[in-house]
Formats: C-alpha cells, structure tokens, sequence
C-alpha cells in the first residue's frame, strides 16, 4: 500500500475528472491502493455511485465536490469546501479534460479561454495550490493526465488540445526533478485513444470507432499502467505498446514528414465529424 509513513490514517488524493473515464479507473487504482478520494467534476450522480462502489470494493472513504474548473477560482472554492482534509491531500490527479472541437476561428475567445483555463490553469493552480503540504510531510503522488497528442505534431481541428498536452508533458517532466528530494513523485500519464466518454463529448465518436482495435485501451489499462509508472517515478509514460511506436516514429521523422503524416491521419479520422 502507498502510504505517507508519518500518518496513521489513509493517504487522501484528489482527483479533478473522476466523474467518468481514465479518472474514474484512477480513482479505483488509488482506492485498491490503500487512499482515500477527494472527487471532482461537474456531474455528482456518477461520483456518488463511485464513492458507494470504492467504500464497498476497498473501504475507501470519498468526499465529492461537484466543480466546474473552466471557471476561474474553482480551484481555491474546491479547496475550501473539502476544509480541513486539504491538510493531508498527499496526492493530485490532474486529469479533467476534453477536446473542443474545430478550427482556431471557428471559436469564440470565450471558449478558447474556458478551454485553457480547464486545461492548463487548473492543474497549474492546484498543484501549486497542494504542494506546498506534500513538501512539508515529504510525501506527494501526482499524476498530470496529459496525452500522446502532446508527442505528435499538432494538426487541424481541437487546435489548441495537443498544445495544452504538451503542456502539461514538460510541465510534469521540471516538477518531477524539483520535487524529487522532497519525496513526491510526478508522472505525465499519455494515454492514445482511450475507451471513455472522451469522444462521444467532441463529437468524433463515429469517425474514431473506425479506427483499428490495436490503436485502443480501455480506462482501466490505462490508469493501472499509469499508477504503476507513477509508483516508479516515470516523469513521462505513454501505456501501450501501440502508443509508444507511434511516439518514436514522430521523435524519428523528420518534421516535415511528421506533419504531414499526422495532417493526412487527423483527417481521415475527423472526415465526417462536425
Ligand atoms: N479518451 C481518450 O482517447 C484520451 C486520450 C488521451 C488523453 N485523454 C485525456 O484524459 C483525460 C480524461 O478524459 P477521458 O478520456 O476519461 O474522458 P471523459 O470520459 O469524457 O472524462 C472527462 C472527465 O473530465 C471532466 N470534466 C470535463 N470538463 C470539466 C469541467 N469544465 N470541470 C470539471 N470537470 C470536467 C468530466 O466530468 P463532468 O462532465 O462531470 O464535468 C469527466 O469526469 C482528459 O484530460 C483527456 O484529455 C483522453
């Protein structure tokens, strides 16, 4: 069991997204693992039926605070609700997300803004926001929930997705060196196309599902690998093998090559889709 050797009681992690998908199988990982949850997103009947599912599968005990983190100050108003627990929320995942769909131009700044402030202010804030406590007790786990769009160029359509990624990759990588001696682990999960509600929300449900099998893993996979590269302190990971061809052969390309593979593919996949 990961535990903080100092405290008595279970170890308390946040999770941001636990409402459905990868953060939901993320919850269940931490929870086999001997943690408590702090569960966010903005739905709470399906964190509710989580948190009944982990007392009775582990024991676990879970607080939900239903949030919407595109809007600024969720992160400190989460915080506040959960009170006094914050004082002992030793591990972070950062993973609620989704892609917004179309073209630069084809969205208002307002979406553009609420994009960017669910998907890089958030887990910037809250990490910065939590840390401090994991660094006093030298014990931390946190897992930025980034994707393999960070390690592929960017294409056409969810224009500023796979920037945010990125992101978050070489956020993960600088905090994992900084925060080494202090005992706190750091790992950018990067899944490839994952079973969830993901693209049924963007809309790319019936593009994708013509995608071959061996492009897919479902949540679960990818967050038992992923608590597994957390538990080694892989500042990176990327779960499957398929994932991990397609990430060296965009380190391997030449650019130009890798741009225009990835233009050619992203198109394919988003014929049809609004
Ligand atoms: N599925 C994939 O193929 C894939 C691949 C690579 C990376 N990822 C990444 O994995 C993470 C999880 O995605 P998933 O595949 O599990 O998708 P999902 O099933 O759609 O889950 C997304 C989660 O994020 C929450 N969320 C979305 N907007 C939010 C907001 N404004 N405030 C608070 N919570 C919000 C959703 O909850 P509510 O709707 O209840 O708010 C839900 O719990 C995302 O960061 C995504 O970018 C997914």
């Amino acid at each position: 069991m990961v535990k903080n050797k100092k405290q008595k009681k279970r170890p308390l992690c946040l999770i941001t997204g636990a409402s459905a998908g990868i953060g939901a199988a993320l919850a269940r990982e931490f929870a086999k693992a001997g943690w408590d949850l702090a569960l966010t997103a903005r739905r709470e009947a399906p964190m509710l039926t989580l948190a009944k599912e982990l007392k009775r599968d582990y024991g676990a005990t879970s607080h939900i605070i239903p949030a919407d983190l595109s809007k600024p100050g969720a992160c400190a108003d989460i915080l506040e609700r959960l009170g006094k627990k914050t004082t002992h929320i030793d591990g972070l995942v950062n993973n609620a997300g989704f892609g917004l769909t179309g073209n630069f131009i084809e969205n208002e700044w307002s979406a553009h803004k609420d994009f960017l402030t669910l998907m890089l202010e958030a887990p910037t804030e809250m990490t910065r926001m939590l840390v401090d406590g994991m660094v006093e007790r030298r014990f931390g786990r946190i897992i930025n929930v980034a994707s393999l769009a960070g390690h592929v160029p960017g294409s056409r359509g969810h224009t500023l997705y796979a920037a945010t990624k990125s992101y978050l990759i070489k956020f993960s990588q600088s905090l994992n060196l900084e925060l080494q001696e202090h005992g706190i682990k750091v790992s950018a999960l990067c899944p490839g196309f994952t079973y969830s509600e993901f693209h049924d929300v963007n809309e790319t449900r019936s593009a994708v599902s013509k995608l071959p099998d061996w492009m897919w893993m479902s949540a679960e996979d990818v967050a038992q690998s992923g608590f597994l590269a957390l538990s080694h302190n892989k500042a990176v990971h990327i779960p499957g093998a398929g994932n991990k061809i397609i990430a060296l052969l965009a380190r391997l390309l030449p650019d130009p090559w890798a741009l225009a593979l990835m233009n050619r593919n992203s198109e394919r996949v988003r014929k049809g889709t609004k």
